[in-house]
């Protein structure tokens, strides 16, 4: 019988643990301090933006119940909305996955990463486009209405230097590799970054983007953005993060395989799915909205291959103070998921389009999903480069301040969504389908406070892994 439970059983209830306690880290790796040095600035980064675009994100949770908050052109909703986007897409996920990804491309391949400076260039580069974007959003200069396509193309060309550094980095250190396979993350990795400079391409270049093929292309952008580059690069870290932690390896490789090739089969036609009733063919409708009932596909072999790698690891599992935001990140993967296949379907987008429903699906998908999956991989790989671990009692804070929060925000927005749209069909007034929602924006702005508190704590976690500099370290840095 355990300590714990002892005590349990002499004096009862009061004195039974509610968490398990958490080990240590098992192993110190020897890595290249310019590696080290490397990933916890791409990680740095990452979190500046991260409590920065999400202190915007709860200033506008905010203004839906005090709107006169919002009392300078500056400040208000149409401007601050592409900064809390922007910033969390190109600032914080992609800086947070690939500071990851940096790790894993290198450590997979037993290898070197291929060049240190086009690291620093590739995150110079990316900083400098998300700051530059940030200004010029706030001072009213943007895109046009296009979502996530807001920074105009040279701010957005910086940011497309950024990937290529990254991804002859990454393809250079994967050409290199000291072993015969190309470990599936690296598939997922290096494909997200060519998917991307891809997209990013379409979706810039002017001359067919007038009318309704600017809105045809608005779609694939839209949601090749989530899908072929935050989408593939958290799940080519888990294939790496999950097996070690665990120390097993992934339950089947093939099962990996055929999700990645499905990806693309099948994520590449589904973007008019946005446009579901809008003056575009009805044949495109037709065909994204099949296409994303195919996404079944991927993502159940995804996340069947994820669960079944966990299975009979729960005492692992609980012990790990990484572990279950994998855990987190794999359940919102496939719930967030299954529910945009339904969202697609046209009886149910008749209720769901332009609603707060749409709202709720991206967070639990970019936050419950992503952001957590990123975090599994700071939390559970980065001390064991610096030999520092945070506090564990500050992980479990941060893990449920942002997992109460998000559960808060995509209930609220999901039930409060729901009802908009079925008062909307009902032809209501539209100011009392806006009264009626006051409850569940309230309810969000809870929500979203827990998890920008979350943020602060990670933020405080991160520097308290941060790596000590001896001076062997600093002479590398001269070399
Ligand atoms: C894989 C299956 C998925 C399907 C079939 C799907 C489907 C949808 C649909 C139909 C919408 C549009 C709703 C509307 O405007 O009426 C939507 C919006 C959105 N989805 Fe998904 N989704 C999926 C996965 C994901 C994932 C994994 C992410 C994030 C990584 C994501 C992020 C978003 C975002 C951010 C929006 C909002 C776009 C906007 O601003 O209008 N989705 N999704
Ligand atoms: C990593 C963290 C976060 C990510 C990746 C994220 C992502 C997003 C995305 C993709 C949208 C567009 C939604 C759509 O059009 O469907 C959005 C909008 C928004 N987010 Fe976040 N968000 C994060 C955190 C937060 C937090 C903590 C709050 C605090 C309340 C927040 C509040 C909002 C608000 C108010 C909107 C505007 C919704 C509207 O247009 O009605 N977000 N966010």
């Amino acid at each position: 019988m355990t300590q714990s439970h002892r005590g349990a059983t002499q004096s009862g209830r009061a004195d039974r643990r509610v968490t398990a306690s958490k080990s240590s880290i098992d192993e110190v790796v020897d890595a290249d301090p310019r590696l080290v040095r490397l990933v916890f600035w791409y990680a740095a980064s990452a979190t500046f933006w991260l409590v920065a675009g999400t202190a915007v994100g709860e200033f506008l949770g905010l203004t839906f119940i005090w709107p006169e908050i919002a009392s300078t052109s500056w400040l208000s909703f149409g401007r601050l909305r592409p900064v809390h986007t922007n910033t969390v897409f190109w600032g914080w996920s992609s800086l947070g996955a690939l500071a990851v990804a940096h790790y894993v491309v290198a450590r997979t391949s037993r290898t070197e990463l291929f060049s240190y400076r086009l690291g620093w260039v590739a995150l110079g580069a990316i900083n400098l486009s998300v700051i530059a974007g940030d200004v010029q959003l706030i001072a009213g200069i943007n895109n046009g209405g296009q979502e996530y396509r807001e920074f105009i193309w040279p701010v957005m060309a910086l940011f497309a230097v950024g990937l290529v550094a990254c991804g002859v980095n990454f393809y250079r250190t994967i050409a290199d590799r000291n072993t015969d396979a190309i470990y599936i993350s690296n598939w997922y990795i290096l494909a997200a970054v060519i998917w991307t400079l891809t997209l990013v391409t379409v979706a810039y270049l002017p001359g067919y983007q007038d009318g309704i093929g600017q809105t045809i292309i608005q779609g694939y952008y839209m949601h090749q953005g989530v899908g072929m580059w935050f989408t593939p690069l958290a799940l080519g870290l888990t294939y790496y993060s999950l097996p070690k932690l665990l120390n097993k390896p992934i339950y089947s490789y093939s099962l990996g395989v055929l999700a990645f090739w499905t990806q693309l089969l099948f994520y590449t036609m589904i973007g008019s799915h946005h446009f579901v009733f809008a003056p575009i063919p009805w044949w495109i409708q037709t065909v994204a909205i099949i296409f994303s009932i195919g996404m079944i596909v991927p993502v159940v072999a995804g996340t069947a291959n994820f669960l079944l790698t966990m299975r009979g690891s729960g005492t692992t599992i609980s012990h790990s103070y990484a572990l279950p935001y994998l855990v987190v990140g794999v359940v919102f993967y496939c719930v967030g998921s299954l529910q945009g296949s339904v969202e697609a379907l046209r009886s149910a987008n008749l209720y769901w389009h332009f609603t707060d429903f749409t709202v709720g699906h991206s967070h639990i998908t970019m936050y419950g999903f992503v952001a957590f999956l990123i975090w599994g991989g700071i939390y559970g790989l980065l001390p064991r480069l610096s030999g520092r671990e945070p506090p564990h009692a500050l992980i479990g804070a941060h893990f449920w301040l942002s997992l109460s929060g998000l559960i808060l925000y995509g209930v609220s927005m999901s039930i409060g969504g729901t009802i908009q749209g079925s008062m909307w069909i009902e032809g209501v007034p539209f100011i009392e389908t806006v009264q009626a929602m006051t409850p569940y924006w309230v309810w969000r702005a809870i929500g979203g406070t827990a998890m920008f508190l979350g943020h602060l704590i990670f933020a405080y976690n991160l520097w308290s892994i941060w790596p000590a500099v001896s001076e062997s370290d600093e002479e590398a840095a001269d070399v």
